[in-house]
């Protein structure tokens, strides 16, 4: 009796358990789909009011597209992107639209390319036809000011951290070169060489000469010197009092709880990293550049940036109305590809991930043979039958990004799906393309001497008008 009553009990117990878990998991499974609905929700919603939804406001009357923070985070755990890590479980790499949802910027619609297209009167650069920028902030106002004649400037910049640039590092830089041409607009360029100290094990020194190494790079994608002022941190900091009020400026308006809550600082990293956001921050802001623009604090500033650097921009159009200046605008691209696929980023430490601006024609070669990752069948009879998915064949994503002409593209992918195009000969066209590139590019830079690097790096005033 005793032991039949332990049974009973152990039974019992069992079918609460049984009951309990199975109750949890398909709670689970409804959070899920409840989740999936709600962020649907919400790019419907911003979709249709260019806003944010917020929780517990109802829609404004006049629905225009402003400013937002980042939305509600935690709803996408497959994709991990902040300026220090670019994650993502899908093959044809991070979905954007969630992003944009996410860090609540806007997407760039057909609109937004025609209208420059109308604007500048030039065919729109290949980036912006194909989506590789991709998310905007305020770009809308920057046109409106424009169309208006008053004038903006434009903002980028690069983390040295090594003296390898690979291609990848080029598309904000190849971009920025057209918005200057086109607007005929200033530029400044920031080089991070305190942020690589900060970050990364390496000597101080070491980050200078990779800045300056880098700016050479830079310089070959074909800026104005006239309209261009290219700065180490290390060097322009120190010698700019406009510049530090800035940072200090900043660095007083942003508490240490933001500063965690957007890049996920801990109680362990160095107050250098902690205190770092407002010298990114500064350039954003004319007055930075008194050589420039004679003081004056309300010139619009445009940023094109890769999506990895807006919690920086985030921080930074949060904090300006309180300090009087305008928030700079946004462009955002998306990531450019390793060899091996578009779950990551190209990363300068794996020579086999990217293909250096300093590759040799046969090493581009062998590298896109041997590493690209393969949209393709397994054996040449199944790739005729089924043809191949371009979606993630990394071949095809980069001729995305460097073949100019639409026609020939198209063309490409329709024979690549149906089996037309084989995957040898896909890495062909894109060896072809890449070769001649990449030997103007170091051509190029070959003629960039130590003396154009100082013209580009010495605080002068530009030509332009505002
Ligand atoms: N933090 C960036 C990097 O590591 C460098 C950077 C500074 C930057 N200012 C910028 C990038 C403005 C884009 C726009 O690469």
């Amino acid at each position: 009796l005793v032991q039949y009553s332990i049974l009973t009990s152990v039974v019992l117990k069992l079918h609460y358990w049984v009951f309990f878990l199975t109750t949890l998991l398909i709670f689970q499974a409804e959070i899920d789909v409840a989740v999936q609905l709600l962020l649907k929700l919400k790019t419907d919603y911003k979709h249709l009011t260019g806003q944010d939804y917020k929780a517990g406001c109802p829609p404004p009357e006049n629905v225009v597209n402003q400013d937002n923070g980042a939305a509600t985070d935690g709803i996408d755990e497959e994709d991990n992107v902040d300026p220090w890590n670019v994650s993502t479980s899908n093959a044809k790499g991070v979905d954007y639209d969630k992003l944009i949802v996410r860090f609540g910027s806007s997407k760039i619609e057909t609109e937004l390319v025609d209208r420059i297209e109308k604007v500048t009167g030039q065919k729109p650069h290949r980036f912006l036809r194909r989506g590789i920028f991709f998310s905007h902030r305020d770009m809308h106002q920057v046109l409106d000011a424009y169309e208006k004649n008053k004038s903006f400037y434009l903002y980028t910049g690069r983390g040295p951290s090594s003296e390898a640039m690979h291609v990848g590092h080029l598309i904000p830089f190849i971009f920025t070169k057209w918005l200057q041409d086109v607007f005929d607009i200033p530029l400044v360029i920031q080089l991070t060489d305190d942020e690589k100290y900060l970050w990364k094990d390496l000597a101080i020194e070491e980050c200078h000469r990779f800045a300056v190494e880098n700016a050479k790079d830079i310089i070959a994608c074909g800026f104005d010197v006239n309209k261009t002022f290219i700065f180490s941190d290390f060097d322009y900091m120190g010698s700019s009092p406009e510049f530090y009020r800035n940072v200090v400026k900043i660095q007083k308006h942003v508490t240490y709880n933001q500063v965690k809550g957007i890049f996920g600082f801990t109680d362990s990293d160095c107050i250098g990293k902690i205190s770092f956001p407002a010298i990114q921050a500064a350039p954003s802001f004319s007055n930075s550049f008194p050589q420039i623009f004679g003081g004056r604090k309300d010139v619009q500033c445009l940023i094109p940036c890769a999506i990895d650097q807006d919690p920086y921009f985030r921080m930074t159009r949060d904090v300006a109305p309180r300090i009087g200046y305008p928030k700079p605008a946004l462009l955002h691209s998306s990531f450019f590809p390793a060899l091996q696929g578009a779950q990551t980023k190209m990363s300068a430490s794996d020579a086999n991930s990217s293909i250096f601006l300093t590759d040799t024609p046969k090493q581009i070669k062998n590298k896109i043979n041997k590493h690209a990752f393969s949209g393709g069948k397994d054996t040449i009879e199944e790739h005729r039958k089924f043809g191949g998915n371009p979606d993630v064949d990394v071949s095809f994503m980069y001729l995305t990004f460097f073949l100019d002409d639409d026609e020939q593209l198209e063309k490409i992918k329709q024979d690549y799906s149906s089996g037309a195009l084989l995957t040898g000969e896909l890495k062909k066209i894109l060896i072809e393309t890449l070769q001649p590139m990449i030997a103007q590019h170091q051509e190029r830079r070959k003629q960039v001497t130590e003396e154009t690097v100082k013209q580009f790096m010495t605080p002068r005033p530009l030509n332009f008008k505002l």
